[in-house]
């Protein structure tokens, strides 16, 4: 087993492959990670309640912890996420007396944020999710309604790339989001980043989260989306790529193995996404999986509690299944 290809050098010309990585998969999934892998994203340990749970006190020790394996090992590292209306602590949008904060509080929060998270890592963190998934999946409205939109208005897209840009200019920023691959969203996405552009905000590229399954989307809808998104002349990267076995409605919770059918299917998807992948590399540098092998991914919690998933290339054993194969195939 120790002769299996790396994926790093295999496609070490083409694009970074990276995970998403926690403070217990860092230990339980080391040599994986560090035979495979060349970049690395924290799953959770850079978002804005992780580093910034009160108001001027930072929690650093373990975003310090993965910048620090990712030195030793070589690997760069994607920062995860600066403006989200997820996994932020109230207080952010808060008064003192418990009301809404007023816009220039709330701007002048995600600004001290941003300084200080990016400042911290500038050098080190190499490319930024500045703004994640703030646009609607389906409706006619283009931004989700969230507590940054109701208080600080649409420009906090604009605010916290040119805050991040401020703090560190050498950064890639990106705006990153999932359903990026379904022509609604995908248009919306687009109009978003275009707009962006266009008012000359500093934007380098477009993260398309890729938390996809063994139906959808189609490869027609990605190539379509990969092609739109690269018109804008901004960087792609694949920021969360896992591919689930089942259907996102599926509700079965019974099932403590893959199916063959499922195995084989899977190995079908990842070959074909990977030759896109490559065919694109002239945009597309990077390629992160949220996760790196089936004994943990997000998935065996989302969107149903306690359905066991298997979303990787290797296996719960790290071993590499079928689609580890396909995938060499492809480079
Ligand atoms: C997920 C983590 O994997 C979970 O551990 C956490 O409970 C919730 O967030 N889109 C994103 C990621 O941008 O930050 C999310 O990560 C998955 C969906």
């Amino acid at each position: 087993a120790n002769e299996l290809p790396r994926l790093r050098e295999v496609f070490g010309e083409h694009f970074h492959i990276g995970a998403a990585v926690n403070p217990r998969t860092l230990v339980t999934q080391k040599d994986l990670l560090t035979r495979h892998f060349n970049s690395l994203t924290a799953e959770n340990e850079m978002k804005f309640v992780s580093v910034h749970p009160e108001e001027g006190r930072y929690t650093f020790e373990e975003a310090d912890r993965l910048i620090d394996f990712a030195k030793e090992n070589n690997m760069a590292v994607r920062g995860h996420t600066l403006v989200w209306h997820n996994q932020t602590p109230d207080w952010v949008f808060e008064n003192r007396s418990g009301g809404a904060a007023d816009r220039e509080t709330l701007l002048s929060r995600m600004k001290s944020h941003i300084d200080e998270v990016v400042g911290r890592y500038k050098g080190r963190i190499y490319a930024w999710d500045v703004v994640n998934e703030a646009v609607t999946d389906s409706g006619d409205q283009l931004l989700r309604p969230s507590k940054w939109l109701e208080i600080a208005g649409e420009d906090f897209i604009a605010k916290a790339f040119e805050f991040a840009h401020a703090a560190d200019p050498d950064a890639l920023l990106f705006y990153n989001d999932y359903n990026e691959s379904v022509p609604a969203k995908r248009d919306k996405i687009y109009s978003l980043v275009k707009s962006l552009t266009e008012r000359e905000v500093p934007i380098h590229g477009v993260g398309l989260q890729a938390h996809w399954n063994l139906e959808h989307p189609t490869l027609d809808h990605i190539r379509e989306a990969i092609e739109r998104y690269a018109s804008l002349g901004v960087k792609l990267h694949i920021t969360e790529l896992d591919v689930s076995v089942f259907a996102h409605e599926d509700r079965r919770t019974d099932l403590i193995a893959p199916t063959p059918e499922m195995l084989e299917r899977q190995a079908e998807r990842y070959g074909a996404f990977f030759k896109l992948f490559k065919e694109y590399s002239e945009h597309l540098t990077s390629v992160t999986f949220w996760g790196a092998a089936d004994d943990y991914t997000w998935l065996d919690h989302f969107p149903v509690r306690g359905r066991k998933n298997w979303p990787f290339l290797f296996d719960a054993q790290h071993q590499p299944k079928a689609a580890f194969q396909t995938v060499l195939e492809a480079a």
